[in-house]
């Protein structure tokens, strides 16, 4: 960018810069007088007030230790729209730190994305970086630059190191659970484990396994969201800080391109998306929040389209919880552009990407392949079909899905006694009583963790193994919920079952004692129970979806969708889809 703005217009290369939504006091001139005004309170030159305007949202907080490296990276993402030429104004919004949300951070999700989007339009920027990372905040943040709809370029803080543990290399979160497994069932002591939980987290950054937020950050370079090799870098590296850099260059080229989100993430680059989604083995939670993004954009996702292209598209990286490495490994094998190669003859070359190069010229650009493990050709696959499969059946007409991936094999056709809790309280009084009457082939079956039930969808469908069962070394059996889990999890686990139980969905209806029949090869999930016996269970039971008197919980429950649907408010999704 040349640098500034014609002062009289603000419009000379295609910015508004601060005269952009100019606050209402009934006299434009008087409105951009005083906002200059108050803003030269804070020093700034006329010099500096005619350049165009890169907001910079700051999701740095105390509460929030995987956007621990924020003010460095912001600083960079400063210094690269200062090179161009352009103002950088830096602000903030809530953030969203995955174990400090209550009840959990999904329910926050869509609050962040309002968050995100009005304040893009609230305040006068040409162009927007979002600094993101932990799981939700991704997400939020591409949710709310599709809707504000101005141009918009994603950052993430990076993965964090990972550490060891008695000599063997640690990382959450997917170490966390093994762990913590291992305690329940008595293998490791008090000490031990007090010893694993200084050890797992080895810096800011965030989950340094293929788990949610490792998933959105390539997910968002795979839809052209993040620079081309810009997901993979951890976070207290040299090359994090020059892509933070990068991105604020960028966003000021962005400004010139007019490139705004509708046109980088179309359709084609949706189906991308899915394709790296698959590809990685990544967390099911990418299903619901490209659902949600792509339903700001009206776009659908389409579960059985997902499947199709499930068949076709193998594992590829060889991370934790599918494979054994971990996000830094991926990063020094090439990042999301290894992959991007690997999978050039299955994507849509053409789509448009942050930098203004197609997603083509940006393969056909990149640096040659090198030697390495993290990444397998096509012929090698770690998993020969997609990581996660949709599975349908009278307890989930609206679909329902499995990370295949990491599920063990021995299971995933298998048919057994329904063991269910009503909700989250009912597992946690009962699942650990020796008293107990469970078996190593039942179903365990959690309901009420829907959308609405919970509410927001928490991530308790890995439903522990039984302890009595654990002590006779049992380490998987097929669970199913309407819930979510984290990406970080593995195991036999049917997930996001639609409709949910909470609004009376069939899932609502199983009872103890009730026969399931899971059958991933034939991409089924069946209550077997007829018909008529599920309809009386209805009428008997007579479900009233749960209600809020006031705040933000009456908003949510009275907007959620579900889980096909992105788990988004109807009310924010695009005007096709209302
Ligand atoms: Fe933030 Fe895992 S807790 S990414």
């Amino acid at each position: 960018m040349s640098g500034k703005s014609d002062p009289k217009t603000g419009t000379g290369d295609g910015s508004e810069g601060l005269r952009r939504g100019l606050t209402n006091y009934g006299d434009l001139g008087f409105s951009l007088f005083l906002r200059k005004a108050f803003i030269k309170g804070a020093g700034y030159s006329d010099d500096a007030l005619e350049r165009p305007v890169v907001g910079i949202i700051n999701t740095g907080s105390a509460y929030n230790p995987c956007h621990g490296n924020a003010p460095q990276l912001i600083e960079a993402v400063r210094r690269g729209v200062m090179l161009s030429g352009a103002l950088p104004m830096e602000f903030p919004t809530i953030s969203i730190g995955e174990s400090f949300a209550n009840p959990t951070s999904m329910y926050l999700r869509n609050l962040m994305s309002m968050d995100t989007e009005e304040m893009i339009r609230a305040q006068p920027m040409d162009a927007v970086v979002m600094l993101g990372g932990c799981d939700k905040t991704v997400p939020a943040q591409l949710m709310g630059a599709a809707s504000a709809g101005i141009p918009a370029i994603q950052l993430v803080s990076g993965a964090m190191l990972t550490g060891a543990h008695r000599g063997e290399r640690v990382g959450a979160c997917t170490d966390c659970r093994r762990f913590w497994g291992r305690y329940r069932a008595e293998e490791i002591d008090e000490q031990e484990i007090s010893e694993v939980n200084n050890s797992l987290v080895a810096s800011v950054g965030f989950c340094s396994v293929m788990g949610t937020a490792s998933t959105m950050a390539c997910l968002a370079e795979g839809l052209g969201m993040i620079p081309f090799g810009g997901a993979t870098a951890p976070a207290v590296t040299a090359d994090r800080i020059r892509i933070a850099e990068r991105t604020g260059v960028l966003a000021v080229e962005l400004i010139t391109r007019k490139l705004t989100p509708d046109r980088i993430m179309t359709a084609g680059a949706f189906e991308n998306a899915l394709r790296v989604l698959l590809a990685i083995g990544g967390s099911t939670n990418g299903i619901i929040h490209l659902t949600a993004i792509a339903g700001r954009l009206g776009l659908r996702i389409d579960l059985d389209r997902l499947d199709a292209i499930g068949r076709e598209t193998p594992v590829l990286i060889d991370l934790k919880p599918s494979g054994q490495y971990y996000m830094e490994d991926f990063h020094r094998a090439g990042g999301v552009p290894t992959l991007l190669r690997e999978l050039r003859p299955l994507l849509n070359l053409d789509v448009m990407t942050v930098t203004g190069r197609t997603l083509g010229e940006e393969i056909d650009g990149s640096a040659a392949p090198f030697p390495q493990d993290v990444v397998r050709p096509m012929a090698k696959p770690i998993y020969p079909q997609g990581g996660i499969a949709v599975l349908r059946g009278n307890m989930a007409p609206r679909g329902a899905i499995i990370k295949q991936s990491a599920a063990s094999p021995t299971l995933m056709e298998h048919e057994g006694r329904a063991l269910v809790f009503e909700n989250v309280e009912d597992m946690a009084r009962r699942i650990d009583d020796d008293a107990l009457d469970v078996s190593a082939g039942d179903i365990l079956v959690l309901k009420n963790i829907g959308p609405a039930g919970a509410p927001g969808m928490p991530e308790a469908g890995y439903l522990p193994i039984p302890k009595k069962l654990a002590r006779r070394g049992v380490t998987d059996m097929v669970r199913i919920s309407d819930g979510r889990m984290s990406g970080t999890a593995a195991g036999t686990i049917v997930l996001h079952v639609t409709p949910e139980a909470a609004i009376g969905g069939p899932f609502a209806f199983v009872e103890t004692g009730d026969r399931i029949r899971l059958s991933v090869r034939e991409r089924s999930i069946s209550l077997l129970v007829s018909e008529a016996v599920l309809a009386r269970r209805a009428t008997e039971k007579r479900i009233a979806p749960p209600t809020a008197e006031r705040g933000y919980r009456k908003l949510f429950l009275e907007s959620i969708t579900q889980a096909d649907e992105g788990v988004d408010f109807d009310f924010l999704r695009a005007a096709n889809f209302r």
